[in-house]
């Protein structure tokens, strides 16, 4: 984990975009500077370092960014990136720009990537940064709050029309393969049924639910699936033919992704990108510095790609009790 004398840090954005991910880099870049170093910026992520789109970050650089949705440094995903020839051009890229060691804010492709260059002896700290909460070794990753956030406030607005007329939606929310992001959003606004692609129901299961819901008088029914459960429209159509009831379906999308970055969101990833900034000065890299209990915890990057996070099965479980 040890990472030699220090002078240059870099820093790129990499994945979907998160909001939190300017709060970020504003951190890295301001604590670098306060420990002595000069802070890079690497735009389009993996492809910036293959074409050496490298840039000094001042302080004045990233003054008015707290609170900005998106990356002023462009995310991208670079599949060059992904092979040894490709791997080896960025080493080559980073040794002539001077570039000591390298934060990576990004989620679990991205940590791939930065697992990569540690292994070819590079020093990396990795930052977790998506919406789809699908990081382990970190309570979460920069971008879920506001995303959470953001589909509750669509969805409150789905559920007014809804109930007029005593409609069933469909809402798809983001997520990649996982149902973090379902889940959280399916407890926050009392939707009657979470399909995720961790725990299955049959289908017939979810329309019982709405038909023991409207027989005790309600007046909606909200189904949040995750992007990778299934096909929402087709979940829709055997809800109609399976109950006949009326339904619609409303797919949420990269809205998830955007906009001012939560409270919550600008301080993790203020504390987190210190926290990386500290492991580098402190000689300390190959790892990814993630929340964790009462502080920030480090933990290695082998682990951090080998593991998958969890859903919790009891939050799950509990949008559908809280829900009946
Ligand atoms: O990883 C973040 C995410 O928004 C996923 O939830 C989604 O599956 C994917 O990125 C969409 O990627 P793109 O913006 O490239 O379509």
């Amino acid at each position: 984990m040890g990472c030699q004398r220090i002078r240059r840090i870099g820093v790129l954005t990499s994945g979907g975009d998160a909001p939190g991910m300017n709060a970020a880099l504003r951190g890295v870049t301001r604590k670098g500077i306060a420990l002595g170093y000069e802070v890079v910026g690497v735009e389009h992520g993996f492809q910036g370092l293959l074409d050496g789109a490298f840039r000094v970050l001042s302080l004045r650089a990233v003054g008015g960014i707290l609170q900005r949705g998106g990356t002023i440094l462009f995310s991208a995903r670079c599949e060059e990136f992904r092979t040894p020839e490709g791997q080896a051009r960025a080493l080559a890229r980073l040794r002539q720009e001077s570039i000591d060691a390298l934060v990576i804010i990004g989620g679990n492709g991205s940590f791939a990537g930065a697992l990569a260059l540690h292994q070819q002896g590079f020093p990396v700290v990795g930052i977790p940064a998506t919406i789809d909460d699908d990081v382990p070794f970190t309570e979460h990753a920069i971008g879920f709050d506001t995303a959470v956030n953001t589909a509750v406030w669509a969805i409150d607005r789905i559920r007014d029309t809804a109930t007029s007329h005593e409609r069933v939606f469909v809402i798809q929310v983001m997520g990649r393969d996982s149902g973090h992001l379902a889940v959280a959003v399916g407890l926050a606004v009392g939707a009657e049924s979470v399909v995720i692609p961790e725990f299955h129901e049959p289908i017939e299961v979810i329309c019982e639910r709405v038909r023991r819901g409207r027989a005790r008088g309600k007046k909606h029914d909200l189904v949040v699936i995750a992007e990778g459960a299934g096909d929402a429209y087709h979940l829709a159509q055997q809800i109609k033919e399976q109950t006949g009831m009326e339904t619609r379906v409303t797919v949420l999308g990269h809205i998830q992704r955007g906009g001012s970055p939560t409270a919550r969101d600008r301080i993790l990833a203020s504390r987190l990108a210190a926290a990386a900034v500290e492991a580098i000065d402190e000689g300390v890299c190959g790892v990814m510095v993630g929340s964790g209990g009462d502080g920030v915890r480090l933990t290695p990057l082998e682990q951090v790609v080998s593991e998958r996070r969890l859903v919790d099965r009891d939050m799950w479980e509990l949008a559908h009790v809280l829900a009946i």
